[in-house]
């Protein structure tokens, strides 16, 4: 597991949108907009599951995600290995989290991804560059 920078803590906070891709087994390719996330500490991501469909079969059968965004100066990838939370601790504070920011908004379940690797988003010369 990688641990991520304060830059790439703050770009994260700075955004309201991120996209998430996630695949099916077969590889089939599915990406959303997402706006409830984020970092739980260095390591972790938390994404708070309210209208997941497609998404959430393919992290049943697949467990790994993609997430990209672009904040005020700069844009991350960010890819992890998830694990689905319905109950227990870690869900019990998603749902607190999730209805701080909007009281009608009813969490399905937490998705909490191990970050594995960090490539940059821009162009140029180091466009994709892998820097965890
Ligand atoms: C701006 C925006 C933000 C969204 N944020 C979330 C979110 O944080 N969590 C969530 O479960 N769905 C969110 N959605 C809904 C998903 O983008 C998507 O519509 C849903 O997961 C169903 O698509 P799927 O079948 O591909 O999973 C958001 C939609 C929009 C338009």
């Amino acid at each position: 597991m990688v641990k991520v920078t304060e830059e790439i803590k703050e770009s994260l906070k700075g955004t309201k949108i991120a996209f998430l891709a996630t695949a099916s087994k077969d590889g089939i390719p599915n990406a959303i907009p997402i706006g409830a996330f984020k970092f739980l500490d260095d390591e972790t991501l938390l994404i708070s599951d309210q209208y997941f469909n497609k998404t959430l079969k393919n992290l049943q059968e697949n467990p790994k995600i993609s997430l990209v965004w672009w904040g005020e100066k700069n844009g991350f990838q960010v890819k992890a290995d998830i694990t689905i939370h319905t109950e227990g601790e870690i869900f019990r504070r998603n749902v607190e989290w999730v209805r701080g920011i909007k009281e009608t908004l009813r969490p399905k379940s937490a998705i909490v991804g191990k970050i594995t690797d960090v490539y940059l988003i821009k162009s140029g010369p180091d466009a994709g560059k892998k820097i965890l």
